[in-house]
């Protein structure tokens, strides 16, 4: 896999870290890096050796500082929503990814950037890091996702009060706020977030892929969640990877999972 505006390193245990690459914009998000980005999930959704994704951006500053704006003034109603649309979709793709996406937040996660790392299933950041919507200082709003996944992560309340006001937050308040799930030094960030990578990846690959599918549901209402988790259950209960589990549970050593 090769890209341009992305680095793609995979290591011995089928843990890829992206980087996206171009640290003179801050990494943001042209249409280049939201069609390799597009392309790149779609070929590890393909490719059964990769066991999770970190995504992380180049340089100390940033993370990703959002999408492009030198597009923005050029756009109008239909291209607006088009772009939005498929910025959506490329981030959707993330979001369902069937194994872990850990977004390694090393800076500025703004606007877009905020947005990408809303669309990974876990956050962590670095002590440097910022987090915000401001859109509105370009006369615009979130059009990634923000304006749905924020509130559903942290809230209404406070998705509002950094949605209208456009202010940063730091790392400490993404913490409070329940926007990412831990903080590090930044020195520590890559090597915390593969760390994470690595406790999820020894676990029975279909279990992870239907945890995910699990948590996809819990924003629909609850009756309609708790059925398509008995399912999902049921699914897993029928992996050879399920009785393993128990029975090296019981014979006190490690499961040797097969993702079958
Ligand atoms: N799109 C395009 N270029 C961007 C960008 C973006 N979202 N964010 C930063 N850049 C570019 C700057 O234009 C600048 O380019 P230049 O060196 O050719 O002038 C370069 O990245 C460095 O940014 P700069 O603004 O000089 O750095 P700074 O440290 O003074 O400020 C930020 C950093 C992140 C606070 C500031 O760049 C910023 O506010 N960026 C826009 C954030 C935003 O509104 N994102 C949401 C978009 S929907």
């Amino acid at each position: 896999m090769s890209f341009s505006t992305l680095d793609v390193d995979c290591d011995d245990d089928g843990l890829v870290t992206v980087t996206i690459n171009r640290p003179d914009s801050l990494n943001a998000l042209n249409a280049q890096v939201m069609d390799d980005l597009d392309l790149c999930f779609a070929d590890m959704e393909a490719d059964s050796s990769v066991r999770g994704v970190v995504i992380t951006g180049s340089g100390s500053k940033a993370f990703v500082a959002g999408a492009d704006i030198t597009r923005f003034a050029s756009l109008d109603a239909e291209s607006g929503e088009a772009f939005a649309l498929k910025g959506q979709r490329i981030f959707h793709r993330i979001e369902n990814f069937s194994r872990a996406v850990i977004a390694a937040v090393n800076g500025f996660a703004l606007g877009g950037g905020c947005e990408l790392a809303m669309a990974c299933h876990i956050r962590i950041a670095s002590e440097t890091a910022r987090f915000g919507q401001p859109e509105v200082n370009l006369g615009i709003l979130p059009g990634y996702g923000g304006s749905q996944r924020l509130p559903r992560l942290v809230g209404k309340g406070i998705a509002a009060e950094m949605i209208l006001s456009g202010e940063m937050i730091s790392a400490r308040r993404a913490y409070e706020i329940g926007l990412v799930n831990l903080v590090v030094p930044a020195d520590e960030l890559l090597d915390a977030a593969l760390a994470k990578l690595k406790t999820i990846a020894a676990k029975a690959p279909l279990a992870i892929a239907y945890s995910l599918e699990a948590l996809r549901f819990s924003d629909l209402p609850l009756e309609e969640g708790l059925r398509k988790e008995a399912e999902l259950f049921g699914k897993a209960c029928a992996t050879e990877d399920s009785v393993e589990g128990a029975t090296a549970f019981l014979e006190k050593r490690a499961p040797s999972f097969k993702g079958r």
